[in-house]
């Protein structure tokens, strides 16, 4: 075995930043393209290339095939590692934050952990100098490739520092030099999720201090964070993309504007529920002809009763975020089921009901239910060849099964 040429990821990704570096991943780009498949295709990449030169080449190839849904045409010429593709938010959603965050000027923003630079380059496209900070070397050299790489380096300047340190020292609404700052904390440690904020890095005594400290900012938090960690005066906003939570956003008071925020993103319309302050549970009520399930931004942010008032709509239960009217909505804040039967959740009448009604597949939804829905889809497999949607929830409390959706003819 010939040796290995980079003694590390760091050495590996200046290689690939040359010339030499360049042509080989282009050309692992067209293997891939061709739909080689991963053996033959290595081999003949180490045949052009060499054999040390042709897994880093590969590797950054499919990274980049693999961001191409979703960083479009700039994919191509990013410079990406696996551990940075998995943390890199969506640049849809970084050039909306860094819009609202430059609010038309100018200035110098500080990105506080810039990983491989999503942020920094929706920020300098924006219009801003950056100063793009990170305490990892690979992710700066990432960070200084990609902004080279889309023509974007003389709006920003890649330095080595400590986010913590650099919050620490932030005074007179500014940090690292900068009159704004963006924070997106490592949310994951050793492949894991790191529930605790204290556990992020930088950890929530940071981003309470930024937030604190620097009234132009924005950070990006875990969409499951505790409404109650949010300060006053700041706006919370959940950010959900074709009906799942992308991104939730802590804004400090320099561009708060309101108490939550639910966003909603479908086929490239925005659309926006605002609360100034807590507006209070939904009233419940018995179920009704049809059940609505909202959209996770507007559960998230707490305002389903703004939902509900809009539809007038009711809680199935205190507990359940699952809502009931007397007729159908089009409202993009919710997927409506016409409801055709309620009964107490018990799997043998279920499965009567449903061959009764001759359905023989469906799907299952749940919400305050142990049952796991793939498995209750095949439990209740039958020979009918009608559809159904089987919602497993409580109502007033009692596991309760709602059968919606029948449509026995297909
Ligand atoms: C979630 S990533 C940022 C992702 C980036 N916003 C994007 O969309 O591509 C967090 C980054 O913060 C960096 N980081 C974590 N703790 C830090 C600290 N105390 N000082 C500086 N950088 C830090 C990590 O190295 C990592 O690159």
């Amino acid at each position: 075995m010939p040796p290995e040429p980079f003694s590390d990821a760091l050495a590996q990704l200046r290689w690939l930043r040359t010339a030499e570096g360049t042509a080989a991943a282009a050309r692992a780009g067209a293997l891939l393209a061709e739909g080689a498949d991963l053996l033959p295709g290595l081999a003949r990449l180490r045949a052009e290339v060499g054999p040390g030169h042709a897994g880093p080449a590969w590797e950054l190839a499919r990274l980049r095939a693999r961001a191409r849904p979703v960083f479009g045409a700039d994919a191509d010429r990013l410079f990406l590692t696996a551990d940075s593709l998995e943390q890199a938010g969506r640049p849809a959603l970084a050039a909306r934050r860094a819009a609202r965050l430059l609010a038309g000027s100018t200035g110098s923003v500080a990105d506080l952990g810039c990983a491989a630079g999503t942020d920094t380059i929706a920020l300098a496209r924006g219009g801003a100098h950056v100063t793009a900070v990170d305490r990892d070397p690979v992710a700066r050299e990432l960070t200084a490739a990609n902004v080279a790489a889309l023509g974007l380096a003389d709006r920003v300047r890649v330095v080595d520092g400590d986010a913590v340190e650099l919050v620490a020292a932030a005074a007179g609404g500014t940090v690292a030099g900068c009159a704004a700052a963006t924070l997106d904390p490592a949310r994951r440690a050793g492949g894991r999720r790191q529930l605790d904020p204290d556990r992020w890095s930088p950890p929530w005594s940071t981003v309470a201090t930024l937030l604190e400290r620097v009234p132009t900012t924005v950070v990006k938090v875990a969409p499951g964070l505790d409404h109650d960690r949010v300060p006053a005066g700041i706006e919370a906003e959940w950010v959900s993309v074709g009906g799942s939570i992308v991104e939730a956003l802590l804004w400090g008071r320099g561009r708060a504007e309101t108490w939550r925020r639910a966003t909603l993103v479908r086929d490239g319309e925005v659309r926006e529920l605002t609360a100034g302050a807590d507006p209070g549970p939904a009233p419940v009520g018995p179920v009704r002809a049809w059940l609505h399930e909202p959209d996770p931004a507007a559960i998230r942010s707490g305002l389903v009763s703004l939902v509900a008032a809009d539809l007038g709509a009711t809680l199935v239960d205190p507990t359940i975020a699952y809502l009931t009217s007397d007729s159908a909505s089009d409202s993009p804040w919710v997927s409506s089921y016409r409801v055709d039967e309620v009964l107490p959740f018990n799997l043998k009448k279920l499965k009567a009901l449903l061959r009764v009604r001759g359905v023989g597949r469906v799907t299952v939804k749940k919400r305050g239910s142990a049952i796991e829905p793939e498995t209750l889809a095949r439990q209740l497999r039958g020979p009918g060849g009608g559809t159904a949607t089987v919602v497993v929830t409580r109502v007033a409390g009692a596991p309760t099964a709602l059968v919606c959706g029948v449509d026995s003819s297909a």
